[in-house]
């Protein structure tokens, strides 16, 4: 039997992006004590100079919700106009309902399809993989993609190998119809046999069946620095090239590069590898965010657009990358100016 009905396609591209950054700025000098480290040290290491991190009041959901509001109204929308919501975190601590849902509630949209994706810092990018087939296909008309985290709940603050690197804050893109293609073929997939590298343990579940166990701690991000530093050094060169590639594009015709800031040396050393010229703009917002996992990217965007507007509309080369070991890249147009509200 074959179904009886018309596949009507059309272009998506990314229409807005928003983001928020909780005000409470940590330097490193108040992360230090706790795990016997410099300032120096941790510079040297990740370039990270300050990172942000929400109050005990503000919740991961607050976060979204601020960056949301900020996206939808640069698209020159309303909440209305939102028909799903893709929402990547690993740090909203329900199974059900998801993340995605309660955001619809605050946006006061309860109509839009909504739904959790878990892939960690390769999360936003998955979901601009998913929101670009979905408006293609014409499944949605405009999906919000979201990437919010408030690791500082996840992170235990006495672990030498965690306790700087990781930090709190939310960005989300409006992705909707295009006349031109803005959004590229995504290259994405796994390393899942390195999948220890970087776990949340322990789960909640051992932490409910042992209430009384000092050993059995909250879940926690713990993780392998060396072995996810060669990782990301080595396999994702390879992959961020792959996916230039797909789009049609080199490092020398390549605009922006806004890998996921997981560590300012990885991201020089990828920038090295990929032997991008002096013309691409990369973006370091690792060095006054911290480590947002799928935050990461569209904080980053969000910052280079603001610090440099010429860079509306043009080319940026995306990749996320992180526990799973999972990633995914595209290479999308950054949205436009912000639609200007007439009065
Ligand atoms: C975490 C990371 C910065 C640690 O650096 P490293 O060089 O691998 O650190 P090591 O554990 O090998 O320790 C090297 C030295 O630094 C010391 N050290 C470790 N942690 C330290 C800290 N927080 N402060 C000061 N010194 C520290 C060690 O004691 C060791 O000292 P020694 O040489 O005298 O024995 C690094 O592995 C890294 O960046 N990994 C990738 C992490 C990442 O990007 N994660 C996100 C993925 S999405």
């Amino acid at each position: 039997m074959s179904l009886k009905f018309t596949q009507d396609v059309t272009n998506a591209r990314i229409l807005s992006v928003g983001a928020y950054r909780p005000p409470r700025v940590v330097p490193n000098s108040e992360i230090i004590q706790r795990i016997d480290s410099t300032d120096e040290w941790i510079q040297q290491r990740t370039g990270i100079q300050t990172r942000h991190f929400a109050d005990a009041d503000e919740s991961l959901i607050d976060m979204a919700e601020k960056s949301a509001l900020i996206a939808i109204e640069r698209a020159g929308m309303t909440a209305q106009d939102i028909d799903a919501v893709i929402f990547a975190t690993i740090s909203y601590p329900y199974q059900a309902p998801s993340a995605a849902t309660e955001l619809l509630v605050r946006l006061g949209n309860v109509k839009a399809a909504a739904f959790d994706i878990s892939a960690a810092c390769a999360g936003f990018c998955y979901g601009v993989a998913l929101a670009n087939d979905l408006v293609r296909n014409k499944t949605a008309k405009n999906v919000l993609v979201m990437g919010a985290e408030k690791l500082s709940d996840f992170t235990d603050p006495e672990d030498r190998a965690t306790a700087f690197i990781f930090a709190d804050g939310a960005g989300a893109v409006v992705i909707g119809p295009s006349q031109d293609i803005g959004i590229g073929p995504t290259v994405w997939g796994a390393s899942a046999e390195t999948r220890e590298a970087i776990v949340l343990e322990p789960s909640f579940l051992e932490f409910k069946k042992n209430p009384g166990n000092a050993d059995i701690g909250w879940p926690n991000i713990i993780q392998q620095g060396q072995t996810v530093f060669r990782w990301a050094v080595y396999e994702i060169a390879p992959i961020a090239l792959r996916t230039l590639e797909a789009a049609g594009l080199t490092p020398e015709t390549l605009e922006v590069f806004i890998p996921h800031q997981a560590n300012d040396r990885i991201i020089e050393s990828l920038v090295k590898s990929m032997k991008l010229p002096e013309s691409v703009v990369v973006a370091h917002d690792i060095r006054t965010s911290g480590n947002t996992s799928s935050a990461s990217i569209p904080l980053a965007m969000d910052a280079l657009l603001a610090e440099k507007p010429e860079l509306h509309g043009k080319s940026a080369l995306l990749v996320g990358f992180g526990a799973g070991l999972v990633y995914a890249g595209q290479v999308v147009e950054l949205p436009s100016r912000p639609v200007q509200k007439s009065n």
